[in-house]
């Protein structure tokens, strides 16, 4: 295998919107971000690096959100789906420190795709300029050239739609 890209997430469920405080957090909500937004992709990960080849280039690539960077977060909010990414992002470290071992052509990366018109940003774009929200195919023709412009110093970072690295 030489490219996995994971593109599934979640920011609310039927039972739960995003928390605006730690009043409104939950264990159900928590849990059911944790399994689809950073426990999936792990295990996702797990079974692609067994596929990999050890002496060709190949990606792994996980659809991840700037909100997950913790030096970034000036707004707080959105608890579980902030956490909930922060945690794929060190799944994504952990997984590029250890492929330098074991594949050292292989490069692991989480993607912003930027704010994108999908079921899940819907509810939330009011704010969004226009200029700035992109349709699905505009982010994900951008995040196909960034996957072919990785290099081996991406490995284990976030890079948004625009080639920006963001921080952890
Ligand atoms: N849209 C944005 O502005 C934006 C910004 C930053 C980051 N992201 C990230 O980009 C990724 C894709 O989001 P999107 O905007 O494309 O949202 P989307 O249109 O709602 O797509 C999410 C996908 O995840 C799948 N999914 C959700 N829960 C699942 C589960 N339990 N098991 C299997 N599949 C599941 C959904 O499948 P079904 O259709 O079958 O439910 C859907 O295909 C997410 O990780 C999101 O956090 C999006």
């Amino acid at each position: 295998m030489h490219l996995s890209i994971v593109a599934t997430g979640v920011l609310q469920t039927d039972r739960h919107k995003p928390e605006k405080s730690f009043a409104a957090l939950s264990q159900e909500a928590m849990l059911d971000l944790f399994r689809i937004n950073t426990i999936g992709p792990a295990l996702i990960a797990k079974h692609s690096v067994a596929l990999m080849p050890r002496d060709e280039r190949s990606v792994f690539a996980a659809l991840s959100a700037r909100v997950g960077s913790i030096t970034d977060n000036r707004l707080g909010g959105w608890h579980s789906y902030r956490a909930s990414k922060a945690a794929l992002n060190m799944i994504i470290a952990n997984l590029g420190i250890e492929l330098q071992r074991t594949r050292p052509q292989a490069i692991a990366v989480g993607l912003h795709p930027g704010t994108v018109d999908t079921t899940l940003s819907r509810p939330f774009q009011k704010n969004v300029p226009l200029a700035k929200l992109q349709s699905p195919a505009q982010s994900a023709a951008h995040l196909v050239a960034v996957m072919d412009g990785l290099t081996r110093a991406d490995s284990g970072h976030v890079i948004a739609w625009d080639g920006e690295r963001i921080p952890g």
